[in-house]
């Protein structure tokens, strides 16, 4: 291993799941009472605003009362004590990573904890509610808040500093998602394309399972914490 390594982790919804938070795909996940369609789309939010601005109130208003479990504190570790460098590209919109230390974090599906102005494009920090008749801060505009939540259909954020990243990296490091949704489950091979080692954590085998060099399942609050140690002891070569 170089002692300059990069390392890339990409998250989902499993890494904050013993923190409390739902998942999306699993038996009782989100997208099993809820469907994506009617919260989740550009096109739900112009149909049913109101709608759309309680499913994530009600996600937003959950952050207070959870919190980070030792797989997001592993990641604090593995940024703090290794020589290269440490990015979390992370599929969540919770704030589990922040608020655990981590400093390196991209949200490419954006936070629950900012708002988007459809008028004039602004994005701020935005705690509490979102109503239909909220305000943007910016430019004044009336009931054209959202939140900043990339949505099926929308492109997510920072596409190419993650692809460069992807292309730069000697370990990519996939936990805690499922590989349903584009383009996160293809960093994988973006990865291995260029020469990278490429790890999967996760609860049970994703769909892009066989794309990775190894893999290993279980909760990710005992195997990531164990897997930092390893690298960061110099016992996992890559
Ligand atoms: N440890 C590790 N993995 C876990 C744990 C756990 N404790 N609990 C659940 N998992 C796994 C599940 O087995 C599942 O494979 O986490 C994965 C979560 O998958 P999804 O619910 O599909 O979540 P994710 O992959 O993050 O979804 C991607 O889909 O709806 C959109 O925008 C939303 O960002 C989200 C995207």
């Amino acid at each position: 291993m170089a002692v300059t390594s990069n390392i890339v982790i990409l998250t989902g919804a499993g890494i904050s799941a013993e923190s409390g938070v739902n998942t999306f795909r699993d038996r009782n996940g989100i997208w099993s009472r809820v469907r994506l369609e009617d919260v989740a789309t550009p096109e739900a939010f112009a149909a049913h605003p109101g709608r759309v601005q309680k499913f994530y109130n009600q996600r937003r208003a959950q952050l207070p009362s959870v919190k980070p479990n030792p797989a997001h504190h592993a990641l604090v570790r593995l940024e703090q004590s290794h020589a290269g460098s440490v990015t979390i590209v992370t599929q969540n919109v919770d704030d589990l990573h922040e608020r655990a230390g981590s400093q390196n974090i991209i949200h490419m599906h954006g936070e629950l904890n900012r708002s988007l102005c459809a008028a004039c494009g602004a994005s701020a920090p935005h705690r509490g509610d979102l109503s239909i008749d909220s305000e943007c801060a910016s430019c004044g505009a009336i009931g054209r808040l959202r939140p900043d939540i990339v949505w099926f259909g929308e492109m997510p954020y920072q596409m190419d500093r993650i692809y460069d990243l992807l292309r730069d990296c000697d370990l990519f490091l996939s936990v805690g998602t499922s590989g349903n949704v584009y383009p996160a489950a293809q960093f994988v091979q973006e990865a291995d394309r260029h020469g990278a080692h490429t790890v999967e954590i996760n609860l049970e085998p994703s769909l892009g399972v066989s794309d990775f060099a190894e893999a290993r399942h279980g909760k990710a609050g005992t195997l990531l914490p164990t897997f930092v140690d390893e690298v960061l002891s110099g016992q996992y070569r890559f």
